[in-house]
């Protein structure tokens, strides 16, 4: 939100008042002081006018976690394991998943507390490839790379997926990056070709790549670099 509709919806300020401190330089963001009415203030800055703190702010918080098989992709479950289990954080109720893995997938899982930073990564919108290392029951036959790029009719949602490339690695095994994230997407697409998913592991969301360090179930915080990658 921009800082003077912040700093007007309080019951404290009124529009005229706000420009005025604005013009004053009294108002400061995350430290900063700030002249400019469209600066933006986020569920984590920190909002200051004067000495009076009108928002702390918090922490924006961003892991990387290698998916294990038999986990489920949720903040809880009543039955299995789930990722956040695996993550020893404090405020861990903050944190979401951007982009889920089915129960036996393994791989890239971004975990965060920041809601526009998953939605950039996720939005099928704004095309940030997620690339798949898959093994299948069957041959991988020659024309599924067509039909992928071309996309597949997805009834129950009534779309056709985007475009998808495939790289054959083997005669079963392949690399798949798509761009938006259907349920069971994967399987769903080799299963248009009878073609059970029988091993799949996300490498890669966007810039972001699966440290190749972290063993399955261990986990380690972006660094500024990766965070504004996205
Ligand atoms: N597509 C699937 O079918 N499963 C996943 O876990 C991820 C993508």
């Amino acid at each position: 939100m921009r800082v003077d509709r912040f700093l007007s919806n309080l019951p404290c300020f009124n529009r005229q008042q706000v420009r005025l401190l604005l013009v004053e330089k009294r108002v400061r963001i995350d430290g900063e002081i700030t002249r400019d009415p469209h600066a933006e203030v986020r569920e984590f800055s920190r909002v200051e006018v004067d000495d009076q703190v009108l928002q702390a702010g918090k922490p924006v918080r961003h892991f990387m976690l290698h998916k294990p098989a038999g986990c489920v992709s949720a903040t809880r479950d009543p039955q299995h394991p789930t990722v956040l289990d695996l993550i020893h954080e404090p405020d861990k109720d903050d944190l979401h998943i951007a982009g889920r893995l089915d129960f036996n997938t393994t791989g890239l899982m971004l975990i965060t507390n920041d809601g526009s930073w998953s939605r950039r990564l996720t939005q099928p919108q704004t095309k940030l490839p997620k690339v798949y290392y898959v093994e299948t029951e069957q041959t991988i036959g020659p024309e599924y790379a067509l039909k992928f790029s071309e996309g597949l009719y997805f009834a129950f949602e009534d779309l056709t997926t985007q475009p998808a490339g495939l790289e054959l690695l083997g005669p079963k095994s392949a690399r798949l990056s798509i761009v938006e994230g259907r349920y069971h997407q994967v399987k769903r697409m080799f299963g248009h070709f009878d073609n059970k998913v029988l091993r799949l592991h996300r490498e890669r969301m966007g810039p972001l790549v699966l440290d190749e360090v972290l063993k399955p179930g261990e986990y380690r915080p972006l660094s500024d670099k990766e965070i504004e990658m996205i």
